[in-house]
């Protein structure tokens, strides 16, 4: 399969595993619209938006943001014109209502998923990996002050951005969001796997390793990698 046979792809995995790294760069290869439910409700609550304001207290807590607001906002999503061809869908769905509207909608549309993709790294890993996590306030570009650090301390190599630290990357929230995600989201790897439709990468391995992974899971191998050691 290729990038235009069409990818509808949900990564799945804990906080930190390194979903939102590989879906980003991904899509600055072109090969899949990176579409994160983290990334527009941060949006929405630096807008000061309605859906922001509701969502905030849930998020800066490690707590999951009740599933009707979050499965209306991603079924407009998918909608929208750059999402027609191919997307991966990086943070949901986290909870089995939301994979069940995700499967109905999709159904309705005559579709289904193409690879649910597990991204697999032991839960000692994702303090660590969460902890030391850096975004760019400007262009959303993800780093690490130690596994993946910027050329200049808290400036985003990509844009000269300033980095920042999520608020729930905060220990007592990392803490929340790992037990919230092996009660609420674990369910789903055995969800998929009773589908038959879930593929396990080692997300514990270097993050150019993990593409290489990711790549071959969604058939995409051979494709340009021109972007192989940039932060993408
Ligand atoms: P969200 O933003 O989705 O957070 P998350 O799922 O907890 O995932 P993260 O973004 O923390 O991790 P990631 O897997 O993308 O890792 P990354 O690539 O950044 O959600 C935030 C909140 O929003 C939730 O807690 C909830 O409140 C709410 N929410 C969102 N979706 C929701 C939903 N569907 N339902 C209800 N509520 C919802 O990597 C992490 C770090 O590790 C980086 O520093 C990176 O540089 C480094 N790294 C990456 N790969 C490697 C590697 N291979 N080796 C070493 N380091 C690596």
């Amino acid at each position: 399969m290729t990038a235009a046979a069409g990818i509808r792809a949900v990564f799945l995995g804990g906080p930190g595993a390194g979903k939102g790294t590989q879906a980003q760069r991904l899509a600055a290869s072109g090969i899949a619209a990176h579409i994160s439910t983290g990334d527009m409700l941060r949006a929405h609550v630096a807008d000061g938006t309605d859906l922001g304001k509701q969502a905030r207290g849930y998020m800066d807590s490690g707590r999951l943001v009740p599933d009707d607001v979050i499965i209306a906002m991603v079924m407009h999503r998918i909608a929208e014109p750059d999402a027609r061809g191919s997307w991966i869908l990086d943070g949901f769905p986290r909870t089995l209502p939301q994979a069940e509207a995700l499967e109905a909608n999709l159904s309705d549309a005559g579709q289904a998923l193409s690879h649910v993709v597990h991204f697999a790294v032991p839960h000692e890993d994702l303090v660590a990996r969460l902890t030391g996590r850096r975004t760019c306030g400007s262009c959303g570009a993800i780093w690490h002050v130690q596994f993946q650090p910027t050329a200049r301390e808290s400036v985003c190599d990509r844009c000269g951005g300033a980095l920042v630290q999520r608020a729930d990357d905060r220990i007592e929230a990392v803490e929340k969001r790992l037990q919230v995600y092996r009660t609420q989201t674990e369910p789903l790897l055995a969800f998929y796997r009773d589908q038959g439709t879930l593929v396990e990468v080692d997300a514990s391995r270097p993050r150019d390793e993990v593409y290489r992974q990711v790549e071959s899971v969604l058939a995409l191998a051979g494709r340009s990698t021109a972007h192989e050691s940039d932060n993408l």
